[in-house]
């Protein structure tokens, strides 16, 4: 149905080409994105309007949807009535300002949380030492153990939810995505050569486009991470993990191919909220913040398809010029 939808967004009355943006405000099909930014730039006005409209609500979509399926559903609304009565600059307005105050909150709350913790996981270390040198019961230095594993946890969150609210200061650059994709490779590897997974960067090397450079790598080595980590406790032989990249009018697609452990439907769908990890030291911030990047910094699109047993393909769309970054 979307695809059918879809292939009107071409039609010669622009009434239908309005609809069609309509259509993509209601339904979260991966096949409405390129169409609408192809009718960003329809020639008709109206046409143009209603796909700008349809993008932010698709964007709110995903950003509410970090938060877990119970807050998506009261966010969208929220939003919505706002959109009734103000339009999509008021909306948009709204929304700056209630990301602000969201992360200003998070950042305080890691000053404070972080000054408790530190001395405490300092406090840990020496207590370790000290059983150590006591010829310790079995039971006590397990109990050590596990406070020390837990404080370090809490602090390996903190750390991630501090990097998700920080405002970075994004100096938009042309660059080669190929160089980009490998740097991340890099930082990806590094500490994870044991999982035995290799990346293959097939992204053409005179592919340029425009990039905050530091933090598209950041989220590409999340999502790189992530396809290695797929690959813990797979026998051998294990597949390389493809990285390759089309292009297209105004915008690339980079995909990232894993052949690792996959995801069920289910783990699919609550991979991108917050605090969401199926490993015993992972965050669950890796995933929310290489989208962050990318959608809300870049202009761009995350979509992943998944199947547990098989792997993972990340499509990374991204417009190849930043007319206007950070909106
Ligand atoms: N390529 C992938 N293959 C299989 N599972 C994945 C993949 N990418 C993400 N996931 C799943 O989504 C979850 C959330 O990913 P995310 O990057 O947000 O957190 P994390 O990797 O668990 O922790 P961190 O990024 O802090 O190390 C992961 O725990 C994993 O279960
Ligand atoms: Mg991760």
């Amino acid at each position: 149905v979307a695809a059918a939808i879809v292939a009107l967004g071409s039609h010669n009355k622009w009434e239908v080409r309005r609809a069609v943006a309509g259509a993509a405000a209601c339904c979260r099909h991966p096949l409405f994105e390129p169409a609408l930014s192809r009718l960003a730039s329809d020639q008709n006005a109206r046409v143009q309007q209603a796909a700008r409209d349809a993008s932010f609500r698709r964007r709110d979509w995903r950003t509410a949807g970090l938060l877990g399926r119970q807050h998506e559903a009261r966010i969208a609304l929220l939003l919505d009535d706002i959109h009734s009565r103000f339009g999509s600059p008021g909306r948009a307005a709204v929304k700056r300002a209630s990301e602000e105050i969201a992360d200003t909150f998070a950042r305080e709350l890691y000053h404070e949380v972080i000054k408790l913790l530190t001395p405490l996981l300092r406090g840990c270390e020496d207590l370790q030492a000290d059983i150590a040198r006591e010829a310790p019961t079995h039971e006590l230095a397990n109990h050590a153990t596990r406070i020390e594993r837990d404080a370090s946890q809490l602090k390996a969150v903190l750390d991630a939810m501090r990097a998700y609210t920080a405002v970075p200061t994004l100096q938009v650059s042309l660059e080669s995505l190929s160089e980009a994709v490998q740097q991340a490779g890099r930082s990806a590897l590094a500490g994870r050569e044991l999982l035995g997974a290799t990346i293959e960067n097939q992204v053409g090397p005179d592919l340029m486009i425009e990039m905050a450079r530091p933090r598209l790598i950041q989220a590409l080595t999340n999502l790189l991470c992530n396809a290695l980590e797929a690959y813990d406790g797979m026998p051998e032989p294990k597949h390389p993990i493809v990285v390759e990249a089309n292009a297209g009018d105004g915008y690339i697609v980079l995909t990232i191919r894993d052949r690792g452990c996959g995801m069920s439907p289910a783990a699919l769908a609550e991979a991108p909220t917050f605090f969401v990890s199926r490993k015993t030291t992972g965050t669950g911030f890796g995933l929310p913040l290489a989208m962050k990047i990318v959608e809300s910094e870049h202009r761009g699109m995350i979509d992943i398809e998944s199947e547990e047993g098989v792997g993972t393909v990340v499509r990374v769309r991204l417009p190849r010029f930043q007319r206007t970054p950070n909106a």
